[in-house]
């Protein structure tokens, strides 16, 4: 019997997320198979929520329903399906298994059932079994016998949270719930309680100021406080600072009136007015000029913005979330930023940690990053050797999930190169990270001094040849890691943009 086991779960004050774990492995063990999967249906794919049995990094990936016939097959039915040993259809988990990473699933039991809830589909559970047999007729009819407590389990995890989306929209102005954006993968303690604190956050009207190193995500958490807020469903406006020149910048964010300046032809609305009810997230915020800075103060004391040439104000209800890489305490200190609009900006500062800081959520996020890749190349399967994952854990990613993404992308495409088809399963091996020599990224000058003049002819270069030959490998390094994106590249060398432009071209690496 299974059932005690199960049931009081259900009454117990417990995480959604560990009452659905305890249920798989509850699963495992009765069924005794080798994985069992729940896996939540968002749009076209289905998402693991808990597994047992499964490498970590499968539960980062997400399962596109139509490139994966076995899942397809479960959800077209109501009754359990039952998977033929022989039967061609692709495995979702084909190398995933954690018995024996990397490895193709041998002939096995597959079976599996879809999951409702008030009458829509819900997901799915599967189970896998390494032994041909276990799931003979019997254990087929247990599993149609469990389903309603299965379900049971998984309508108390949606009360709750539709209690938590309900809590959000309070005042009952929201018909349409406010989607909760799942798109932040992490279950590492840092994430899951920044998750938690910022959901808080997210609930009131507070100004916040996301801060944190280049690629950590900045603009994700964004988007995710604006759609955990109660404004969820009015518009989210991004501007990003960085990119608004000073003589524009004014008009682009509070907007102009007819005349106002030639080529003022109209009235014309700016980004504060697009925002009206909803949330600007004004990224970069630590680049906006000074003289906006003023102006930006004034929105955020009174709620109201000046179009360029009107005579009054208008009143406007925006909440803002501004982002920045800068240490913008430090650009106070230096005069670059108002320490009173600092103040205000920064209510609630929240510091989104590194990469390197989350231990595991590293190889979830390499999965999902995998499965992306896969499904774009077209193969059947894409993991990572033991080997490759170490190398991702010992990294310092100092261009966090960006440059995770970035790796994972190159390594798929030269182990796809090597291997040719696309059939198999394609494991990506530590050489084809291209990370190990950017962790060494200083060791290589002595080769690229071996590259200056003077030294073939055994003298050594001049103090100035060498040091430039150190900042031009250097910048290359930079530039390559932030994709050419120069203002990201000057972040990671923590260099004022106009300088790292100044430099490139004295060192040749950029035409004047
Ligand atoms: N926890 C996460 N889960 C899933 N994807 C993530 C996560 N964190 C970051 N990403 C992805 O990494 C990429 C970089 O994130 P984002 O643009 O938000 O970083 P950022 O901090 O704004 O960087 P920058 O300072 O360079 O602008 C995006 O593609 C984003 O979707
Ligand atoms: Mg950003």
């Amino acid at each position: 019997m299974i059932e005690p086991l199960i049931l009081p779960d259900l009454v117990a004050e417990l995480p959604a997320a560990v009452r659905m774990q305890r249920l798989v492995h509850v699963l495992r063990e009765h069924f005794q198979c080798g994985a069992v999967v729940l896996l939540q249906r968002s749009e076209d794919c289905l998402k693991p929520l808990a597994a047992a049995g499964l490498v970590q990094e499968a539960l980062g990936r997400r399962f596109e329903i139509a490139s994966h016939p076995r899942l397809a097959a479960l959800i077209s039915r109501k009754e359990p399906t039952w998977f033929d040993p022989d039967s061609p259809l692709p495995d979702p988990y084909d190398g995933l298994l954690d018995s024996s990473p990397g490895e193709p699933l041998p002939v096995h039991d597959c079976m599996g059932v879809s999951l409702y809830g008030e009458g829509r589909l819900w997901g799915v559970l599967t189970m896998d079994a390494l032994r041909a047999g276990t799931f003979d007729e019997a254990a087929r009819r247990e599993l149609q016998a469990l389903i309603p407590l299965i379900e049971a389990c998984v309508r108390v995890t949606r009360l709750e949270q539709e209690n938590r989306t309900l809590r959000l929209s309070r005042t009952g102005e929201q018909p349409g719930l406010p989607a909760i954006d799942e798109h932040v993968l992490g279950h590492s303690p840092i994430i899951t309680g920044l998750l938690e604190e910022l959901s808080v956050v997210a609930d009131s009207e507070l100004p916040v100021l996301l801060s944190g190193e280049t690629g950590v995500g900045k603009e994700l958490f964004a988007r995710w406080v604006h759609s955990n807020s109660r404004r969820a469903d009015k518009p989210l406006i991004h501007v990003n600072c960085a990119a608004l020149p000073e003589t524009l910048a004014e008009s682009e964010l509070f907007g102009h009136v007819k005349g106002a300046f030639s080529g003022a032809m109209t009235d014309r609305g700016g980004r504060f007015d697009a925002a009206h009810g909803g949330t600007i997230l004004l990224d970069e915020v630590g680049e906006l000029p000074l003289s906006i800075q003023a102006k930006l103060l004034r929105t955020l004391q009174n709620g109201e913005i000046q179009r360029i040439g009107a005579d009054k104000p208008i009143k406007v209800d925006v909440r803002i979330i501004a982002a920045t890489n800068r240490k913008l305490a430090e650009s106070v200190a230096a005069g670059d930023f108002r320490a009173d609009l600092y103040h205000r900006l920064s209510v609630y500062p929240v510091p989104i940690p590194p990469l390197r800081d989350r231990g595991n959520d590293i190889l979830l996020l390499a999965g999902h990053f995998l499965e992306l890749n896969r499904i774009r190349l077209g193969v059947r399967s894409l993991r990572l050797s033991p080997e490759a994952e170490q190398a991702l854990l010992g990294y310092q990613w100092p261009g966090n999930v960006r440059e995770l993404e970035h790796v994972i992308s190159r390594a798929a495409l030269k182990a796809l190169g090597r291997n040719g088809s696309r059939q198999g399963i394609i494991s990506l091996e530590a050489a084809h990270l291209d990370i190990a020599s950017a962790a060494q990224v200083n060791e290589p000058v002595a080769d690229s001094l071996s590259a200056t003049p003077g030294d073939g002819a055994g003298e050594l270069a001049s103090l100035r040849q060498f040091t430039d030959a150190c900042q031009r490998q250097h910048l290359r390094a930079a530039l390559e890691r932030a994709n050419d994106n120069w203002a990201a590249a000057a972040r990671m060398l923590d260099i004022d943009p106009s300088n790292l432009h100044k430099l490139a071209k004295r060192l040749g690496l950029k035409a004047s």
